[in-house]
């Protein structure tokens, strides 16, 4: 086995890296490409399974440290997601995670049926986005009861595929959540979505930047509180987690491990770094093992909470 090769419920991945959720994940093609240029996986934007219109412009704005976005999870419907994932599947073996989101636990109920009819290698579920607040009020992952109500309702629907739960960091104690779908039969927990929301203002123009208003913050800017949660994630369960948050070097990434991520997802790097964002980060993660003795990054799943 090489050194940055892992195994994720029962999924074998050539490196940690997965695209997260909403980046370049528009199309079979655009995602066969980012594992071309060094993904060992990739994660699809959130599928509804009707179509779902989007925000309108603008949607992002980004300064060196952050991006922030609220694009508002558009998306064709789930008709169109099943080209997207043929078409992937025409280009590589790399596994798909199919990222899943709904106003309802009866519409997360139609979704996982639908989605799991596509076969994904894993289904996650967004229940986490900060931008959607106007249509569907308080985040579900906000509370336990409702992330328990999701976790069953697809658990019940995805067959022998495993699911993650997306959490979000808005909340008093993520810990808490990630237990609540744990004991409701999560597979893995995905942490974190975006952070905020947030909000900049045009001072000339004494409106705010995005038409929305308010936009959930990713990038470097985020590490630090992508880290805690997914450490307290690690110290409340035992199933394996898809450390997100801010991810855009190597160290980054060893930093994530460290921590207690297993996959480890990457999204708003690729604005900072370029396409080429998943191979720089995996050749400076083979570097600081090869420097360190790290044998298989194994060694570094949770290793700081040893310390
Ligand atoms: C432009 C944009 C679109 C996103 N769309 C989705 C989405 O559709 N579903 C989802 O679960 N997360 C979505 N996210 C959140 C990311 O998957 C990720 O959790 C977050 O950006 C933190 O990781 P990063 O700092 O590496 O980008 C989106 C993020 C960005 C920046």
């Amino acid at each position: 086995m090489n050194t940055l090769q892992t195994t994720f419920c029962g999924i074998s991945f050539e490196n940690p890296l997965v695209l997260a959720s909403g980046i370049l994940g528009v199309t079979g093609e655009t995602m066969a490409d980012v594992v071309n240029r060094g993904a060992g996986g990739v994660t699809t934007k959130s599928w509804w399974v009707t179509k779902h219109e989007g925000h309108k412009n603008p949607v992002i704005i980004a300064n060196d440290s952050y991006l922030m976005n609220a694009v508002g999870l558009p998306d064709a419907g789930i008709e169109k997601s099943r080209e997207e994932i043929t078409e992937y599947r025409k280009h590589t073996n790399a596994p798909i995670i199919a990222n899943i989101v709904a106003g309802s636990v009866e519409d997360f109920t139609k979704i996982t049926q639908k989605a799991t009819q596509l076969h994904p290698d894993i289904i996650e579920v967004n229940i986490s986005c900060p931008n959607v607040k106007k249509e569907f009020g308080n985040l579900f992952s906000g509370s336990c009861h409702f992330a328990e109500q999701m976790t069953k309702s697809v658990k019940n629907h995805a067959g022998d595929i495993p699911v993650s739960i997306k959490l979000s960091p808005n909340v008093a104690n993520i810990a808490d959540v990630a237990r609540a779908c744990e004991a409701n039969g999560a597979d893995a927990i995905t942490a974190i979505n975006t952070v905020g929301p947030g909000l900049r203002i045009n001072p000339e123009l004494r409106t705010p930047i995005l038409h929305n208003t308010f936009g959930g913050v990713s990038g470097p800017a985020i590490l630090p509180i992508a880290l805690r949660c997914v450490w307290d994630i690690y110290e409340a369960v035992k199933i394996p987690i898809i450390g997100t948050g801010g991810i855009t070097t190597g160290r980054d990434a060893i930093e994530m491990l460290l921590a207690g991520g297993t996959l480890l997802g990457v999204g708003t790097a690729l604005h900072f770094r370029g396409k080429d964002a998943f191979s720089l980060i995996s050749q400076e993660m083979e570097e600081f093992c090869q420097a360190e003795g790290v044998k298989h990054i194994s060694e570094l799943i949770g290793a700081a909470h040893q310390a």
